[in-house]
């Protein structure tokens, strides 16, 4: 079954600071949204990439993607997001063709990912699995706490979650079409992830090894990263 791609590229980038939309934002002199197409568009399973715009840009991101060469057998849709990251998912969802029975969900914030870990989430789904995640163990150890009212007042440490079973979770997701569309219908709750949904419908989701350089560009330090990365990969 061939694989549509859609990439969720409609938030401010809060996180970062002031400047355009996060994924129109330079890395090395390319816009991150187009590190990230060409990273979904290096796997020769890929044919179709959907970006979700931010709601005001779709043809400043059209004229990106036209400007800026991809592989000859990739196709691109652009449409305009949402309000919240689950909202432009949807959307996205909503201009895939009929012929697509396998949708990756990659954040343009991950421009990074490689080819390898691409296509590993996709062998996962066409080898049956209707959700997986690339996914990657801890550095830290992590801590649940009492959240604090007054921000940077101390909070109490509730629970140490043994590390050894948590992992921090990637992008592309992958998902069986039908699956994914039904909990994007189904599923009302917030959350910060397409695989979570998928939970709540009572599926099981599958991890496989992501990758460090498939981290997601967040704050201004993930600039700094990325620039490295690239600059080590020489482009
Ligand atoms: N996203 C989206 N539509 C939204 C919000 C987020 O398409 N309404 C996308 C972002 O463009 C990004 C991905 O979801 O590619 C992951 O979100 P995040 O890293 O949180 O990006 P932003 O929401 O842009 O950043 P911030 O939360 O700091 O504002
Ligand atoms: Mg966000």
């Amino acid at each position: 079954s061939p694989v549509a791609a859609v990439i969720p590229a409609a938030g401010r980038g809060v996180r970062l600071g002031p400047g355009a939309p996060k994924a129109l934002r330079a890395l090395n002199g390319t816009p991150m949204l187009i590190h990230a197409v060409r990273a979904l568009a290096a796997s020769r399973h890929v044919s179709l990439v959907i970006v979700v715009a931010p709601p005001d840009g779709a043809g400043e991101v059209k004229s990106l993607l036209d400007a800026h060469a991809l592989p000859e057998r990739t196709d691109f849709l652009v449409v305009p997001g949402g309000e919240s990251r689950q909202e432009s998912v949807r959307l996205g969802l909503d201009a895939l063709p009929p012929e697509y029975g396998v949708v990756l969900v990659h954040d343009a914030a991950r421009p990074l990912v490689p080819v390898d870990t691409v296509d590993a989430v996709i062998e996962a789904v066409r080898d049956g699995a209707p959700a997986v995640v690339p996914a990657l163990p801890l550095a830290d150890t992590v801590k649940e706490v009492e959240p604090a009212t007054v921000p940077g007042d101390p909070e109490p440490v509730v629970a140490t979650p043994d590390r050894a079973r948590l992992r921090a979770v990637q992008t592309p997701q992958g998902f069986d079409r039908a699956t994914l569309v039904r909990a994007h219908a189904d599923v009302t709750d917030d959350v910060t992830d397409d695989a979570s949904m998928v939970e709540r419908l009572g599926l099981t989701v599958v991890a496989v090894p992501g990758h460090e350089e498939a981290f997601k560009v967040t704050r201004p330090l993930d600039l700094v990263l990325a620039e490295a990365v690239l600059a080590r990969r020489r482009l």
